[in-house]
């Protein structure tokens, strides 16, 4: 074989183009492979459930609370909160309704974090600081229920910190 210098250096910068090259097409193709791979899990029925849970809900229209937790949270309502808000959550005197209009021009496009630390910071406003985090989703989750809201599977996180990502919204 016969190269001339000038040659050799071409030929040489060549291969490291089609190197580069080589390395960008495993780049994409990896890229897509993993894609492919997400979306086939997604559609996958069973995959589904554990997919959605790291991404979180974006809305109280998800199924955020299960009926049990509110239930539980109706419990403490109605011993700790009725007195002032009322047993159908109208409102008495400078207590505000927690239902109906009143309630969706103070908290839709809120995330829900801000009604837990509401509640927690503020609430009983005779006694607050008393309720226990568990307490505070519980009430939440009733206030949610009675709101209309669907229930789910999953148990509302009680930590505000859970909360920011889940909006407030009238229904779509
Ligand atoms: C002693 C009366 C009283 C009790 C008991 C009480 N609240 Fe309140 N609550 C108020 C008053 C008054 C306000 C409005 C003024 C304020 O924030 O202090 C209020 C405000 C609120 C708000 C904000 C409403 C809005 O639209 O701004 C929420 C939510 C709330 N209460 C939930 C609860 C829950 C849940 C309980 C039970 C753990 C509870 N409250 C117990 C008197 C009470």
């Amino acid at each position: 074989m016969n190269v001339k210098p000038g040659q050799l250096a071409r030929r040489y910068r060549g291969d490291a183009r089609s190197a580069t090259c080589r390395r960008r097409v495993i780049g994409v193709t990896g890229a897509l492979t993993a894609l492919l791979t997400v979306m086939q899990v997604a559609a996958t029925p069973g995959a589904a459930a554990p997919l959605r849970r790291p991404l979180g809900p974006g809305s109280v229209w998800d199924s955020v609370f299960t009926l049990a937790q509110a239930g539980r949270g109706e419990s403490t309502f109605r011993a700790t909160c009725a007195s002032c808000h009322g047993d159908s959550l109208a409102g008495i005197n400078d207590a505000p309704p927690l239902t109906g209009p009143v309630f969706h021009k103070t908290w839709d496009g809120n995330a829900l974090s801000s009604l837990f630390n509401r509640i927690s910071n503020d609430m009983p406003s005779d006694n607050p600081g008393t309720l226990t985090n568990p307490q505070v989703g519980e009430l939440v989750a009733f206030v949610l229920k009675y709101n209309g809201y669907p229930a789910g599977k999953v148990e509302l996180p009680s930590a505000a910190e859970s909360l920011m990502q889940i909006k407030i919204l009238p229904k779509p």
